[in-house]
């Protein structure tokens, strides 16, 4: 399928200062757009300006949240040269996400086509100073004009682009986790393991609670038992146990996160041992008190490798690594971000360098 162009009459300004920049709050000139109409398929690929939607007020993504999305990131290389993550990874997730939701996949090849050349087209965009990059948010909406509860018959799939620092506001700060235990994000057969709106909409609540309480994020417990840890509201969770690395299974409540499977094979590489397993929140606790239990940290294409400091339930409370990044966070985070960035080989073949 081609991809046309239209361009953009009004360019906006850059953001000045890259040191400043927050998540997701500013947007580039173009975006990338391409149309799904029922018994037609894919069809009218483009890359526009930058803009609000027209759509009908009847579209199911407005009632019943027929919607999917993905997130992963362009890097300036020092060299000056652009280069993405396993992008491929994101665009097969995304169609794992579509079938869940019932949608229409999108080749996946092509999902990384458009990426590329959205990036290339934008790449004054993205920014050069260490820990920011070019966020791109692929998304697919139902539109079309249908009350009925069925899946519906035309789809837009658009790709937004967005110059972005560091996720949390306080950057590589440890972040403090309220392990929540009132509400839960999935349960099994649900769809914790798609990347749809409705989980994170689903999980406000909880979240706006737990940081009025004063902590940054919520960690999920199983939806069955409300015993074993799952995930934090935007990445995967890992814990540093007996020297090992300990993270939930994939077993549908939680995303498949590509930053968590890097990290794991990253870490096997290391000769840190990985075991994947269901975590009770229990068992964290008497490992903590046993000495056995020396880090945490949550895994993600937004929050990187974001270490926790804190981990809080029922009033009781574990602080980690003396509040700092512990030294298997550390040394991870460095390689990870060294391949992202282009500072380190990429023994792996993870890295699609654009320019
Ligand atoms: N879990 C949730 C709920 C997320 O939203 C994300 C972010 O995408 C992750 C985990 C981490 O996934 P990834 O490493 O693929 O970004
Ligand atoms: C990402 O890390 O790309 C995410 O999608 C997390 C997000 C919900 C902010």
């Amino acid at each position: 399928m081609d991809i046309r162009l239209i361009p953009t009459a009004n360019p906006k300004e850059k953001p000045k200062d890259e040191n400043n920049l927050s998540f997701g709050k500013v947007f580039t000139d173009y975006m990338f757009m391409v149309e799904y109409t029922e018994g037609i398929g894919w069809h009218d690929a483009r890359i526009q300006p930058y803009g609000p939607l027209s759509i009908d007020p009847a579209s199911p993504v407005l009632h019943y949240s027929q919607e999917i999305f993905e997130g992963l990131k362009a890097y300036r290389r020092a060299d000056g040269g652009l280069q993405m993550f396993r992008p491929l990874e994101n665009a097969k997730r995304m169609n794992d996400s579509a079938d869940r939701m019932c949608m229409p996949p999108l080749d996946p090849e092509f999902q990384v086509e458009a990426m590329c050349r959205l990036v290339k087209l934008e790449q004054d965009w993205v920014p050069h100073q260490p820990g920011t990059s070019l966020y791109l948010r692929p998304t697919m909406i139902a539109d079309g004009a249908e009350l009925g509860v069925h899946p519906a018959h035309h789809f837009l799939y658009f790709i937004i682009c967005s110059p972005s620092g560091s996720y949390y506001k306080n950057g590589m700060a440890p972040v403090k986790i309220h392990i929540e235990d009132r509400y839960v994000r999935a349960v099994k057969g649900g769809t914790g393991a798609a990347k749809t709106g409705g989980n994170y909409s689903a999980s406000l609540k909880a979240a706006f609670e737990a940081e009025k309480q004063g902590y940054d994020q919520v960690l999920w417990l199983d939806g069955r038992e409300n015993k074993y840890v799952e995930e934090v509201g935007a990445m995967n969770m890992v814990f540093v146990l007996d020297g090992k690395l300990v993270t939930a299974p994939t077993g549908g409540s939680i995303l498949p996160g590509i930053t968590r499977k890097s990290v794991l094979q990253l870490a096997q590489d290391m000769g840190i041992a990985v075991e994947e397993r269901p975590i009770a929140v229990e068992e964290l606790f008497q490992a903590h008190q046993d000495g056995r239990l020396t880090e945490a940290f949550g895994t993600g294409t937004a929050a990187v490798i974001s270490p926790v400091g804190l981990l809080e339930y029922h009033g009781r409370t574990m602080e980690l690594a003396e509040g700092k990044i512990g030294p298997i966070a550390q040394k991870l985070y460095d390689t990870l971000v060294g391949i992202q960035r282009g500072d380190l080989p990429d023994p792996y073949g993870w890295v699609l360098p654009l320019t």
